[in-house]
């Protein structure tokens, strides 16, 4: 039987975390009990989410204890189970943690449908940052077709599908982006309209007006601080702003002070929060939508993997660096 390899949460950090706040451990495998499984991960999900799970300040989630191995979401195949509807070799997504053969509850893992995708799709486009883009965009975005909408992170995990997304319903859609690289991918992969390379930009609002010169009906904000800021000015009447996330803030010294909040009232704008976690009762209905439109060949992803247990840490401190294009995962 293999040792159980894991990560643990060493310290809090203040900014950005590294490989500082972790250290490794190894402890021999702990055999399921009833109703367990013991697996062996394959893919560890990183998440801007976690630096809220092990910083100090507030967080939705309870944060992770020092000493604890870290929290996080994988797939992984059954190595041994003692849990109904669970057989040796099974492909499984749960809360690995990051951790190379953990034991799972089995009622809190979920057997991985083969037939709808591979084990890299569900990963991916069948994952959890491809159901908050499916949520973000058509529950709170509400959008329809031919309206113009802006995705920032465009490239990153959740950023690529809203912005796919966008355009499987017949919107304009542009990507603001960080370097040449990424931009490159959304133009000539992902088949956006136009993109915005925000880090060579002076001006990120003219250049918003640029892309968007008639306005923004749904502005999907994977970022915060002053892109949310500059996009404010170009909304038109009506428009709504699906704040998703706002990693520019993370770990920021000062947090930024959005000044163009004035254009909500005048635009009857609605801005609105959301965790995808609320959806859980209707992700059926969304890995239905994403499966149909990979299978057509409509849905493209890149999965930026980061081999080895032991980079987890830099590969979370990647997010923060805009180091990954594409859904970023740990490969075990
Ligand atoms: N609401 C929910 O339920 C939910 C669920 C999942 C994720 N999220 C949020 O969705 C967002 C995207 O998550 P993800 O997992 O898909 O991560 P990601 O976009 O794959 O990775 C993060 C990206 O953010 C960009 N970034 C980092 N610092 C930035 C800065 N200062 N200014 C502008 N861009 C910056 C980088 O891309 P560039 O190189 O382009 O800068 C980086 O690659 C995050 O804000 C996350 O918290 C929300």
């Amino acid at each position: 039987m293999p040792d159980n390899h894991r990560i643990l949460l060493a310290a809090r950090p203040t900014g950005i975390p590294g490989s500082e706040h972790f250290r490794a451990d190894v402890e021999p495998v702990r055999p399921p009990g009833v109703g367990e499984i013991l697996v062996a991960t394959r893919y560890i999900s990183i998440d801007p989410a976690m630096r809220s799970w092990i910083g100090a300040g507030p967080s939705y989630v309870r944060q992770v204890g020092i000493g604890e191995p870290m929290r996080a979401g994988g797939i992984g195949r059954v190595v041994e189970s003692k849990a109904a509807g669970f057989q040796p070799g099974d492909w499984v997504q749960g809360r690995t943690g990051w951790q190379s053969h953990p034991t799972l509850k089995g009622d809190q893992t979920q057997k991985l449908d083969l037939s709808v995708g591979t084990v890299e799709d569900w990963a991916g486009p069948l994952g959890t940052s491809a159901l908050t883009a499916y949520f973000g965009l058509r529950d709170v975005g509400a959008l329809k077709p031919g309206e113009t909408v802006l995705v920032s992170g465009a490239a990153g995990g959740v950023g690529q599908i809203a912005a796919q997304i966008a355009g499987i319903e017949a919107c304009r859609v542009i990507g603001v982006a960080g370097g040449a690289e990424k931009c490159r991918y959304l133009t000539d992969t992902l088949k956006l309209d136009a993109v915005i390379d925000y880090k060579a930009e002076p001006d990120i609002a003219a250049a918003i007006r640029r892309a968007c010169p008639d306005g923004v009906d749904v502005y999907f904000d994977n970022v915060g601080g002053q892109i949310l800021d500059a996009a404010l000015l170009s909304l038109r009447m009506g428009a709504r702003v699906v704040s998703c996330g706002r990693i520019s803030q993370t770990g920021a010294a000062e947090p930024y002070g959005v000044k163009n909040l004035g254009a909500l009232g005048g635009k009857r704008v609605r801005m609105e929060g959301f965790l995808v976690f609320d959806y859980h009762d209707r992700y059926p209905e969304a890995r239905a939508y994403l499966a149909h439109h990979l299978r057509a060949g409509r849905l493209r992803q890149r999965l930026h993997v980061v081999e080895g247990l032991d980079q987890a840490p830099a590969a979370l401190a990647m997010l923060f660096h805009g180091g990954n294009t594409g859904k970023l995962v740990v490969g075990v």
